[in-house]
């Protein structure tokens, strides 16, 4: 299998942040997957394209990175059927599929990213989810060295969030994941931006629409390092948005059902005062609050430090806790926000 050591990561995170670790393996085969060595004690991080991760030390922990690659694609009188290894990338799947006449991804298009990595978080966009057309994933098991075909439900997919992300973090590796796309198509343009695209717009024509609502909004990571939203949209009770309404009559929201209704944490940011706002080379962007870019800093403290003071800001105006989507990775690992804060402060 190939690997290296001593490995640069500052061109695989779309922060272009900084970064060494250890060893990387590329395991490309279900041997190679056999073969990697038990990392019973030492810290690990599973990469896909880099564009959902945050670098927070100068050394990474030991990553998996995996590389299988390949598309196939099925039909039946009904559907098509795709299965696509993990290291292919979205976009270019999204791109295919068009070219192919298989229809159901455009609204995803333009998200940046591995296939490997889209069902962990379980990728969201304009009015549709990954989960609405993912069928089963293969994931390989580091105990067992066996591979499990998980259907839609055995993910527990919800919103930006997966069994992988769960109970099986960092328990195996998904290898490849299978799509399914009704032949009887029909664009779905439940979001704002897309219901004036008429009554039949074709798949190319909905993905070039939210291409460019995409391009314009969001940074383009390869011109300005980011990693699309950094935080999650936060739920809250119908209680509390009655309270909010009361003070902002404004306030976006989006009923989730059982009472919950989602909020715009871009929108709780810019009225916090801090769209554009800049610090130590990294800030949030200025079209888009929920996204922190990096202008100039290769240290990934920073973007913690600026994460953390726009938390303070947005719970200190609308006492709302908003919490990170992006995955902090520092030399020991994975870690959650607010111990790598606690343990920031310490320092
Ligand atoms: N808004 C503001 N100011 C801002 C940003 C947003 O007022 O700076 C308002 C908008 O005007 C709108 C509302 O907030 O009323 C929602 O904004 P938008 O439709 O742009 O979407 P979002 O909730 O900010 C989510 C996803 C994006 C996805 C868009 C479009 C999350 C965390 N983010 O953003 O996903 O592209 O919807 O569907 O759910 C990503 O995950 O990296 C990502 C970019």
């Amino acid at each position: 299998m190939e690997l290296s050591h001593q490995f640069s990561l500052q061109e695989y995170n779309s922060f272009n942040i900084k970064a060494v670790s250890p060893t990387i393996y590329f395991p490309r085969t279900v041997t190679d997957l056999e073969q990697l060595p038990k990392f019973v004690d030492n810290p690990f991080y599973i990469l896909g394209d880099g564009s959902n991760t945050l670098f927070v030390d100068d050394h990474a922990p030991i990553i998996i990175k995996p590389d299988f690659k390949g598309i196939s694609i099925s039909e039946t009188r009904d559907n098509y059927t795709v299965s696509v290894g993990a290291a292919e990338n979205w976009h270019d799947l999204v791109c295919l599929c068009i070219e192919q006449g298989i229809y159901g991804l455009e609204n995803l298009a333009l998200i940046p990213g591995s296939v490997g990595a889209a069902p962990v978080q379980n990728i969201g966009a304009y009015g549709l989810e990954l989960s609405h057309f993912c069928t089963q994933v293969k994931w390989f098991e580091f105990s067992s060295k066996a591979i499990k075909v998980l259907d839609n439900k055995d993910c527990q997919f919800s919103y930006r969030d997966s069994i992988f992300k769960q109970a099986l973090h960092n328990k195996g590796i998904i290898i490849d994941v299978e799509f399914s796309f009704p032949k009887a198509w029909k664009a779905n343009l439940s979001y704002a931006g897309l219901s004036d695209l008429g009554n039949n717009p074709s798949a190319k024509q909905v993905m070039d629409r939210v291409i460019s609502l995409r391009q314009a909004k969001l940074p383009d990571p390869c011109k300005l390092p980011n990693a699309g939203s950094f935080f999650k949209n936060p739920i809250v009770n119908e209680q509390k948005l009655i309270s909010l309404k009361n003070s902002y009559p404004k306030l976006p929201f989006y009923p989730q059902g059982k009472g919950l209704v989602k909020l715009a944490a871009g929108w709780l940011i810019e009225q916090a005062g801090l769209k554009g706002y800049r610090e130590k080379g990294v800030g949030v962007h200025e079209h888009q609050a929920l996204v922190l870019v990096n202008y100039a800093s290769e240290q990934g403290e920073d973007i913690v430090t600026l994460a953390k003071y726009v938390q303070q800001q947005v719970l200190a105006k609308f006492d709302i806790s908003i919490s990170p989507e992006v995955r902090m990775i520092t030399a020991k690992g994975e870690q959650n926000f607010v111990d790598l804060v606690v343990d920031l402060e310490s320092k």
